[in-house]
């Protein structure tokens, strides 16, 4: 059988635990090799490094380095890289996962070259254009030859914009095969241990989106809320280095620092913040994957934000949406309700999309 390369594109956080499951699945086959192509949006160790080693992936293929910078800087520059690669080395397909710059990048360059791309991931949509991620959620889905969604919500969107039928394949929520194939070593971390919430009520923060943190006010707000939230139930916050850097310029770092039952930690690694969440009483976070996450797990996601990508998560999940200052009370309602130990989890949300996936690709490829 003829042996198909495909590159599979891995450049943030989001997107490792989605890649990690494709490539295992690929590399199982006899007609695929798979390289990853990791374009350096997310560079530092624990934002990087930590996950290729938690979900065993092979070191990249090929690594273009592109760092920080400004959205065009960013996109630009994966761009002119990826460019390079496909041209020296030409894929038989590619594969782009979420919705971060880099993979609006690629699939540009893609559509540019005449290479099958492919959207892992496709389909959602916020309706808010003020999200970057939703600019390119819509130009990849508008460029990509098959488009993989997660979710019915995400065909019918697809299908409002135009899509042709046949270039649309539901093929589940890949994100949750990672947690089904580290499940164990998730189970058997200590995170929860060296936190010593091991056994209690916790909750676990993230939150790292510009609408959020990037602003003062808005920063400050939330900060006020997590300390009186910490008085009811302690909580983990584990910090975006974005995030970090405005609570140290709006002088907020000692305020959550001096509150007493936060404990502030840098980003852990997929398995230790999976360890921790799967304890946890309640998630307060602005993620897309955590929404996500969460809802699979059966635990209460407070998310704040206006609007979500992944509504499923609220009508058949365990999310909600709220303003910062809605943080306080919101708390207050999970904390007085019964834990709920039923968790109904979204159709094709079964740990088996990574092998849906690949003989979807197969199918596209004749192989
Ligand atoms: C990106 C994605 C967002 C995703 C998030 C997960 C876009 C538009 N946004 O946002 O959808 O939810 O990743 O984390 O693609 N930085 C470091 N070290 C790193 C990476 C970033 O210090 O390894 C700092 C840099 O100062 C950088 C800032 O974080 O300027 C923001 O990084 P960037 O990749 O631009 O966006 P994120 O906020 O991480």
């Amino acid at each position: 059988m003829a042996n198909k390369t495909v590159f599979l594109v891995a450049a943030a956080r989001p997107n490792f635990m989605k890649i990690a499951p494709l490539q295992h699945a690929l590399a199982a086959t006899d007609w695929c090799t798979p390289r990853i192509i990791h374009t350096g949006q997310h560079y530092d160790a624990n934002m990087s490094d930590a996950f290729f080693r938690d979900l065993s992936m092979p070191e990249p293929w090929c690594h273009l380095n592109v760092g920080s910078g400004s959205h065009a800087e960013q996109t630009g520059r994966v761009m002119i890289e990826f460019e390079k690669v496909c041209m020296e080395t030409r894929p038989d397909a590619v594969v782009v996962a979420g919705d971060v710059n880099s993979t609006v990048a690629c699939a540009l360059v893609c559509a540019k070259l005449w290479i099958p791309v492919v959207h892992l991931e496709a389909g959602l949509r916020s309706n808010d254009r003020r999200m970057p991620e939703e600019v390119n959620r819509v130009l990849t889905d508008r460029i990509s030859d098959l488009l993989w969604t997660p979710s019915p919500d995400g065909d019918e969107n697809l299908l409002a914009e135009g899509v042709p039928a046949h270039q649309i394949e539901r093929i589940g929520n890949i994100m949750l095969d990672s947690y089904e194939l580290l499940k164990d070593k998730i189970g058997a971390s200590d995170a929860r241990r060296r936190f010593g919430v091991d056994g209690q009520h916790y909750g676990v923060v993230t939150m790292h989106r510009p609408s959020n943190v990037d602003d003062q006010t808005t920063l400050r707000r939330i900060v006020d809320q997590l300390v009186r939230v910490s008085a009811r139930v302690p909580l983990v916050f584990a910090v975006h280095p974005r995030t970090r850097k405005n609570l140290e310029a709006f002088g907020l770092w000692p305020v959550l620092e001096d509150a007493g039952a936060i404990t502030l930690c840098d980003p852990l690694s997929y398995i230790e913040f999976m360890n921790l969440v799967s304890g946890a009483r309640l998630v307060l976070s602005d993620s897309g994957g955590v929404q996500e996450e969460t809802t699979y797990l059966g635990i209460p996601c407070l998310t704040v934000r206006d609007n979500t990508e992944r509504p499923i998560t609220l009508t058949e999940g365990t999310n909600r949406l709220l303003t910062p200052n809605q943080i306080e009370s919101a708390v207050d309602d999970v904390l007085s309700a019964d834990a709920s130990d039923t968790v109904r989890r979204p159709e094709l949300w079964d740990g088996k999309t990574a092998g849906r996936a690949a003989t979807s690709l197969a199918r596209l490829l004749g192989a």
